[in-house]
Parts: C-alpha cells; sequence; structure tokens
C-alpha cells in the first residue's frame, strides 16, 4: 500500500477528471490527517480510497523486443560425462553451442497525461541494449558475462540475473518492470515476474 503522498502523486499522472482527482485527494488528506488515531475504521475508509484510486487508473503493460546471440553450455564439474549427457542432454556439449535468443521485456504503468506514454520506448530500448544485448551479444555466457560469473547458464538463471540489471534503470527511467520473457527457442522460453506470482 502507498502513502497517501504517493497516491496522490500517482493520481496527478493519471487519466481523471479534475473534479474526481479533488473528491480523492480531499479524502486522503482527511484520512491521512486522522491516521495517527489508527482506528480500524479510518484504516479501513483507508483502503477503501486507496482501492477506489487504483480501480480507476487504468494501468497497461508495454513490451519491447530485442534479439541476442550466444554460447553457453549446461555442465556441472562435479558430475560425470554421463551424468552431464544425461541430466542437460546436447546442452552439455563440451564445445560448446549457441542460441538464437530473444527478449521480450515489459513494462507496466499508467499512461502520462502529458505524452501518453508509460515510458519511452526508445529509453526502454537504450536500457534493454546496453544492460543485456551489449553484454551478451555474441558472447560466451558461461566465460565472458561477469555478472553470470559461476552460474548455472540456464534460460532460468539467465532471466533471472538479466532481471537485476534493468530493474533500476527502468525505475529511474519512470518505469515499473513487470515481466520479462526469454526464448531460448523457438519451441523453448522462460517467463519471469521478479519473483512475484503474477495469477
Ligand atoms: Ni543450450
Amino acid at each position: 500500500m502507498t502513502s497517501g503522498v504517493q497516491d496522490i502523486r500517482i493520481l496527478r499522472r493519471c487519466l481523471i477528471s479534475d473534479t474526481l482527482f479533488d473528491q480523492i485527494g480531499c479524502q486522503l488528506s482527511i484520512v491521512n490527517c486522522q491516521l495517527p488515531i489508527a482506528n480500524r475504521q479510518l484504516k479501513r475508509q483507508k483502503h477503501y480510497i486507496c482501492s477506489l484510486i487504483f480501480s480507476v487508473l487504468k494501468t497497461v503493460y508495454i513490451a519491447r523486443r530485442e534479439h541476442f546471440n550466444a554460447a553457453h553450455k549446461l555442465w556441472r564439474e562435479e558430475w560425470s560425462d554421463e551424468k552431464n549427457f544425461e541430466t542437460f542432454g546436447k546442452c552439455s556439449n563440451k564445445n560448446w553451442h549457441g542460441h538464437n535468443y530473444t527478449i521480450f521485456v515489459t513494462v507496466k504503468g499508467v499512461p502520462s497525461l502529458e505524452t501518453g506514454f508509460v515510458i519511452d520506448l526508445k529509453d526502454l530500448s537504450t536500457i534493454i541494449k546496453k544492460e543485456v544485448i551489449d553484454p551478451l551479444d555474441h558472447k560466451n555466457l558461461n566465460l565472458d558475462v561477469p555478472w553470470l560469473s559461476g552460474l548455472l547458464a540456464s534460460t532460468e538463471n539467465i532471466v533471472i540475473k538479466i532481471w537485476e540489471q534493468i530493474e533500476e534503470p527502468i525505475r529511474k527511467a519512470g518505469g515499473e518492470l513487470a515481466h520479462i520473457r526469454l526464448e531460448e527457442t523457438e519451441n523453448n522460453y522462460v517467463d519471469y515476474y521478479g519473483g512475484k506470482q503474477p495469477f
């Protein structure tokens, strides 16, 4: 739950009428003034008003797709060659192999009154290129990328690390990272929501 001040800031960015803004903002001010009393009724009232606000907000999800090609192998040193092959199949090939990865980065938010944007897609593209594509494209994911060092380079593990790389830059650009999809092949992909349960 955000604070009343944050709620009002969010309201200023969303597509509602001035009258409704004044009504909700006024109610929030009253509730916040009385909150130190902190009785259950006031807490319920604040919860109701916040619910009202978020039912008014029109959150949308905007996505950007990018590509990179990279080599890797799935391998555990402490396992025998046979066990590695049995577990990881062709991805355990000792002399590496490559994938054509596709990444979808989704940002959520309320469209700005001024621009209609959740986030400027040019900014999002720049962040993905700087933080993901440049470090990973045409690289060996096991050897060449400091922030993947020591990691078993599965698509699952890679997508979690990518989230850690881009979450803060996206926040600084005014967006909220909501979802990353990383496709390793045409048929196999991984979805990650920052550790949250989306459904
Ligand atoms: Ni592979």
